[in-house]
């Protein structure tokens, strides 16, 4: 089964394969949103079926809530949380700092607020998103629904000001009307090509009235790790500055490919 998998989504696995790791018994675990993520779900499910794992799932978002459900882990709301253990969600980009672009999969809202409450945030992600500069990937900004042209107007006002390369804004679109996420908000993504000063535009952006989060995650991930289609992965912790790197193999007849 794993052998109809593309490489990409091989990389993905692995990695998240490889943070599963990072859960332990009794842990509040933030559970992200994304392609990337689901695999996580996925691993830490067959974890809880297999190998009688317990611990508790907050999710980013309705589909990973309704995944992480489907795969048997116990989900609880953040409010019930309130403090987690540890995060581990998928990236748009990260730099060398560990700095990240998100939202890609529209959940930044929630996945900013469950990362900022954890003591620890892993992100997974395969190669391709590591970045020199943050901003090739549209920045996701989620704006509230009400006057969002004119958010969308000040925040190209803003731009004009800002350390980066292109200025174009476009409304996220679901089909021929415009994309709704789990708060009910909108998002306007920012073709900015190079962001040269993301720290400073993560707090401007936040400061326009209808925004209500950006996409730029600053200081909050502590480790990444990166998978490759061949089964390598790197993990990277910036705080202790160690890479590790570990070979992973595929198992032909793992339950995670079963429905894939
Ligand atoms: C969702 C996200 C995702 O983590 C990001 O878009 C990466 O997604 P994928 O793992 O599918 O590449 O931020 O809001």
């Amino acid at each position: 089964m794993s052998g109809e998998l593309s490489p990409i989504d091989k990389a993905k696995y692995v990695a998240a394969k490889r943070a599963a790791e990072f859960v332990e018994d009794g842990m509040r675990v933030g559970l992200g949103t994304g392609s990337t993520a689901a695999w996580l779900v996925r691993c830490l499910g067959e974890k809880v079926r297999e190998e009688g794992m317990r611990f508790k799932g907050i999710p980013t978002s309705a589909r990973t809530a309704e995944l992480a459900r489907e795969v048997g882990i116990e989900v609880i709301s953040l409010d019930e949380a309130r403090w987690l253990d540890l995060t581990i969600d998928g990236a748009d980009e990260f730099d060398a700092n560990l700095a990240l672009v998100k939202g890609g999969g529209g959940a930044l809202l929630q996945e900013k607020i469950v990362a900022t409450a954890s003591d620890q945030m892993v992100v997974i992600a395969d190669a391709a998103k590591e970045v020199e500069h943050l901003g090739h990937f549209p920045l996701p900004v989620e704006v509230i629904p009400f006057g969002w042209p004119t958010t969308q107007a000040l925040i190209e006002e803003t731009l004009i000001s800002m350390d980066v390369m292109g200025r174009q804004t476009t409304l996220r679109m679901n089909g021929d009307r415009p994309y709704i996420t789990d708060e009910g908000n909108h998002i306007l993504d920012l073709h900015l090509q190079r962001i040269g000063n993301a720290r400073q535009l993560a707090l401007v952006l936040n400061q326009i009235p209808g925004v209500v989060e950006n996409g730029l995650f600053i200081d909050i991930c502590d480790t990444v790790v990166i998978g490759y289609g061949d089964g390598r992965v790197e993990t990277r912790d910036i705080n202790a500055g160690t890479v590790q790197e570990t070979q992973l193999d595929f198992v032909e007849d793992d339950n995670l490919f079963r429905d894939i």
